[in-house]
């Protein structure tokens, strides 16, 4: 189970190619059951006519297939997958075991998961069940193991889906349990635990495993390490509910890839574990189409995505033909933006483009989401995008299905060290770890310079340039890793709070790892200063946010920034020494991008592409250039040589004018 993260797929394992076979796979979630059967017909119909080559079945029908206990009702399904064979339309089959049926919460109410607080969540929406629960577990992989006996080798199946979007917590008893026993397995010994815990902080050692508790409802602040450990178990169980699963379905369909889909950059999952144990790598991605920075966003997490499938392909599960139905204002998506993320994804790596969901809902908590037909039918503009859309992914697969996305550039990110970061008593609650990641990704994106992701202790060799946003907990072998590469004339650059806790939360003698005080040029690290919101720092040449180092230079370090006025008058904002930089601070974003282009430059990594117009992403993927331009107004990309573009079939020399929210894909 504990495969190490970066772990490469096994060779002869079923992967996403095996689905695609050279196209890119276009569809989405299909929920058949909330229709009328006389709707199906009609539903293939227009698949075919907007090339859909994939849906998803059975996400959330436990009630359906067993209405019961024991029961299985499978007559509609076998019609639907017969269906969807008899108009070559694959199908990734989930098991539906993320929603359990009513009867199961009530004949077996430890089932359903509890809260901090100890408060039941109940069924009535979905998700309700808790991860430790024996009883669930069982239910869950007997249904499993009649779906896939039943279709493990029916024609139309091409990948399995595992539950959906694992993302619960269970504080309850029967998982304090199970938290016990994941604690015995990691540490052993009560004393062990005691030590890591730090427990002989306000008294809280303890002397017998039963008296350990998941983190619930409690006077003041929780101790860190039982808080951080908590979410590692929750990560684990959840996998261990996913791998069993996926187990099962494996012995019956050795040759069908397996995945689960993720959410995006979801803080609940240690993604770079889970993935080391799927076939495919997807995910469901939804930026809000109002936020000027959503298509940096969305290539943030298609660019982490593509780097937990090890730089291959992977599965773009979810995304939104126009409106989601849970932000606080729901804004659909103008004309051509669907086109233009779809794109944006293909660029990145993707070589499936589905939706949640086929058709959109009359009913339930989702009816006011989107669908990739809309609730104005067949005529609507939202179907007439998505059949554009269809035809160009089926123009471009040929060209790009399967193909790499090479990127110089490392981001370094960790879910533990994200938990560990967040714990209530930090020394800023301002300090986001997703944002300040997202504000890295950010400068590198907008300097045109593409990104892969990789885990602190993952090979950074290949890369000719790696940065640290923030790691505030490191191992001891990251740090090796960090200092070793650097030390062999890797670019580094690192952001504040970084190597300060162990692997326990410990903070390290001298507030920053020693290892990586020497190797950045600090002799010591006096205090840290965060910054109060709209509080500024200025340094020589641009401004600092959120966070401030009062830090003591060693002799070889160059000081290539310093703080000017305030109490950190004169200190160093940005220390550099050999290869590896430091910075104490978060620069406002024109300074960090300068910062990092600069730095790039060094190492030798080049944009895709010099002066494009505001707006415009560039990425190359194997021998194409995809330029998009996420701007509103018409511009014209310098692009020297002469060049096919695949979607408009053109020919196009020296220049490209890209329309409104337009894009190109040019082929040499
Ligand atoms: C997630 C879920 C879907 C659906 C969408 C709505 O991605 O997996 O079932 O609820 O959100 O945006």
């Amino acid at each position: 189970m504990r495969t190490p993260p970066g772990t490469p797929p096994e060779p002869g394992a079923p992967g996403l190619s095996d689905a695609t076979r050279g196209r890119i796979l276009f569809g989405g979630d299909y929920n058949p059951e909330q229709w009328p059967e006389e709707t199906w017909p009609e539903d293939v119909r227009l698949m075919k006519e907007a090339g859909v080559n994939s849906v998803t079945l059975g996400v959330f029908s436990w009630a359906r297939l067993e209405p019961r206990p024991g029961a299985r009702e499978f007559g509609w399904l076998d019609r639907l997958m017969d269906l969807m064979h008899e108009h070559g339309i694959g199908v990734v089959l989930a098991t539906p075991t993320s929603s359990p049926p009513p009867w199961l919460g009530r004949l077996h109410p430890e089932t359903l998961p509890r809260d901090e607080d100890g408060r039941t969540e109940w069924w009535g929406s979905r998700q309700h069940f808790s991860h430790s629960s024996a009883v669930y577990r069982r239910r869950a992989a007997a249904i499993t193991e009649d779906l896939a006996a039943r279709y493990g080798a029916h024609p139309a199946l091409t990948m399995w889906h595992i539950n959906n979007e694992y993302c619960t917590t269970d504080h309850g008893d029967e998982a304090a349990g199970a938290f016990r026993r994941w604690l015995q397995d990691r540490y052993g010994t009560l004393g062990a635990l005691n030590t890591a815990w730090g427990t002989a902080c306000w008294g809280q050692s303890y002397d017998d495993w039963h008296e350990i508790v998941p983190p619930r409802h409690a006077h003041y602040l929780k101790n860190p390490t039982q808080v951080l450990d908590f979410r590692r178990f929750t990560s684990d169980m959840l996998l261990e509910c996913c791998a069993a699963e996926r187990d099962i379905v494996r012995r019956h369909s050795p040759a069908i890839p397996v995945t689960s889909n993720f959410m995006p950059m979801w803080v609940g999952q240690d993604a770079w574990r889970w993935a080391a144990e799927e076939d495919v790598v997807s995910v469901d991605l939804y930026p809000d189409p109002r936020d000027p920075l959503g298509a940096q966003y969305g290539a943030l997490v298609q660019d982490m995505t593509r780097s937990q499938a090890a730089g291959g392909s992977w599965m773009l599960m979810e995304q939104a033909a126009g409106a989601v139905s849970w932000r606080t204002v729901n804004h659909p998506k103008p004309r051509g933006l669907n086109r233009l993320w779809s794109l944006q994804a293909v660029a990145r790596g993707a070589d499936a483009v589905c939706y949640f969901q086929w058709r959109a809902s009359r009913q339930g908590a989702e009816k006011f989401h989107s669908g990739m037909i809309g609730h104005a039918g067949e005529p609507g503009r939202g179907f007439q995008e998505i059949k554009e859309i269809g035809a160009e992914l089926a123009l471009l697969a040929p060209h790009v299905a399967g193909t790499r996305v090479p990127a110089g550039i490392a981001i370094l990110h960790d879910w533990n060290s994200w938990w560990a970061g967040a714990h209530e008593g930090a020394l800023s609650a301002r300090n986001d770890y997703a944002e300040v990641l997202r504000a890295w990704h950010r400068a590198l994106w907008e300097a045109h310079l593409t990104t892969a992701f990789a885990h602190p202790e993952h090979d950074l060799s290949g890369y000719r340039m790696v940065v640290v946003p923030q790691l505030y907990l490191l191992t001891d072998r990251a740090i090796e890793n960090l200092t070793a590469y650097a030390r062999a004339g890797g670019t580094l650059v690192c952001g504040f709070l970084t190597g300060v806790a162990d692997e326990d939360d410990r903070v390290r003698p001298g507030g920053m790892d020693e290892r990586l005080r020497d190797l950045f040029g600090i002799r010591t690290l006096h205090e840290w200063w965060p910054l109060d919101p709209g509080e500024t720092a200025v340094c020589d040449g641009f401004t600092g946010t959120l966070w401030s180092e009062e830090i003591e230079p060693g002799p070889d370090a160059v000081v290539e920034a310093r703080y000017r006025g305030g109490e950190l008058d004169g200190l160093p904002a940005v220390l550099r020494r050999g290869t590896a930089r430091y910075l104490s601070t978060l620069p406002e974003p024109p300074a960090l991008r300068a910062l990092l282009t600069g730095a790039a430059e060094q190492a030798g990594v080049r944009p895709v592409l010099d002066e494009l117009p505001d707006g415009v992403e560039a990425v190359r993927r194997g021998g194409l250039l995809f330029l998009l331009n996420h701007g509103r107004d018409p511009v014209t990309v310098e692009v020297p040589g002469s060049h096919r573009d695949l979607l408009g079939g053109a020919n196009v020399r020296d220049r490209v004018r890209l329309e409104r929210l337009g894009a190109a894909v040019l082929a040499p």
